[in-house]
């Protein structure tokens, strides 16, 4: 199952063929910005087998997003992110610099949150996020998430993280 289509958007599970344009977004330092580094191609294959491993286990993935051309967007989807010992379901987003500004990431987490309200049996929705990253903070906003607690468990010191009641 896939998150509806919306306005601008559609969603689609990532495949090996995605190799070339996920290599693009996750090796880009504007995209990367707030990661501890960019990732390299080798780095862009295990993000989409791990991707691929997650639809098989769950269900839901981060997905492809891509225009109703065809046009490649970014990621966008739901994954298990341990919080301070706790498995919480995160929405994550990544889209392409050139398209930045335009509401894309928005768009896209709206639809995950509309799917893991209709599909999936969960209570809460996070998004774990940089501190200094108010463009990912606005969107989380956007989509009706406030500020929950701090995580201290990843490889950044303190993530905030946001959270909604699903
Ligand atoms: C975070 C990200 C996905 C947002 O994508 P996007 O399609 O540009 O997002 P949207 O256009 O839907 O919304 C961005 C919001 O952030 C705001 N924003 C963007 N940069 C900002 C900045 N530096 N300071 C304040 N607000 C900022 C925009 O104005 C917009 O809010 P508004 O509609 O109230 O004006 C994109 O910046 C990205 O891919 N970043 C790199 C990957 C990343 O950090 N992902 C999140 C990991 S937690």
């Amino acid at each position: 199952m896939l998150p509806a289509p919306t306005t601008r958007l559609r969603f689609r599970e990532m495949t090996p063929a995605d190799l070339d344009d996920m290599a693009d977004l996750l090796g880009d330092p504007q995209v990367m910005e707030f990661y501890p580094a960019t990732k390299s191609r080798d780095d862009a294959a295990r993000w989409i087998a791990w991707n691929q491993d997650n639809y098989a286990a769950h269900g839901f993935g981060l997905w492809i997003i891509e225009t109703h051309a065809g046009q490649f967007v970014g990621d966008c989807g739901l994954t298990w992110q341990d919080v301070n010992g706790v498995p919480m379901l995160e929405v994550g987003y990544h889209v392409r610099a050139t398209f930045h500004g335009q509401g894309f990431a928005t768009e896209a987490a709206a639809a995950c949150r509309d799917f893991a309200r209709a599909a999936l049996d969960a209570a809460e929705l996070v998004a774990i996020i940089h501190p200094d990253n108010i463009a990912s903070e606005r969107v989380a906003q956007k989509i009706g998430m406030t500020r929950r607690a701090d995580d201290h468990g990843g490889a950044i010191a303190v993530r905030t993280v946001m959270g909604m009641t699903l």
